[in-house]
């Protein structure tokens, strides 16, 4: 397990592996999860839609997550399918505590840049969490079918982390990014070290 989280740590630059206990609570309310995480794929193809609304103007951007937009909707519609097989409801959406905490941190006072940084910056954050929490799920469910299911999404998420990443740095200085970065993972630390750990939640 320890080795895992290295592992997590270093494909993901993220700086506290989620508490091992997180799985186990998971595996107790996995209709909650379902639920939960069919609202953060809508989310992220959402903000996806918003980025290429907002930055019309960046080619590579708008191109680039474009087909984001329809992944996210098909991870949208998968989770969806796991709830009806299990003769489940999508119900209403929670409140999202670990993204209004990242949503406090972007630069709301910044250049145009800052800002378009910070949200890329912060979708990054996002998909990089998913996947460590899609990993952890994919290796500590006990249920084989839910195992394989999770590790799908881990690996759609992996790729969707590199590629915010590498959008920002299309459009902004590499050592700003990398700066701003590292800024935004020693953030996500303390929320994750201050958050309870519960399994109701994605994130
Ligand atoms: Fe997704
Ligand atoms: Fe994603």
């Amino acid at each position: 397990m320890k080795e895992e989280s290295i592992d997590v740590k270093n494909i993901l630059g993220l700086q506290l592996p989620t508490d091992p206990r997180w799985v186990n609570l998971a595996e107790m309310q996995l209709e909650e999860i379902l639920t939960d995480h069919a609202y953060c794929e809508q989310k992220a193809a959402t903000t996806c839609i918003t980025l290429i609304q907002r930055y019309s103007d960046k080619e590579k951007l708008v191109k680039e997550l474009s087909p984001i937009v329809t992944e996210e909707w098909g991870h949208f519609r998968m989770v969806l399918a796991e709830l009806g097989k299990r003769k489940l409801h999508l119900g209403k959406q929670r409140k999202d505590v670990y993204v209004n905490k990242l949503i406090a941190f972007q630069k709301k006072d910044g250049s145009p840049d800052d800002r378009m940084l910070d949200h890329l910056l912060m979708m990054a954050l996002i998909e990089a969490r998913s996947c460590e929490r899609f990993k952890r799920l994919s290796e500590g469910l006990d249920d084989g079918y839910m195992r394989n299911f999770y590790r799908k999404f881990m690996e759609s998420e992996a790729g969707h982390y590199t590629l915010f990443i590498d959008l920002a740095e299309t459009y902004i200085d590499k050592v700003r990014v990398r700066k701003r970065w590292k800024e935004w993972l020693a953030y996500e630390k303390e929320t994750m070290k201050s958050a309870e750990v519960r399994g109701d939640r994605i994130h």
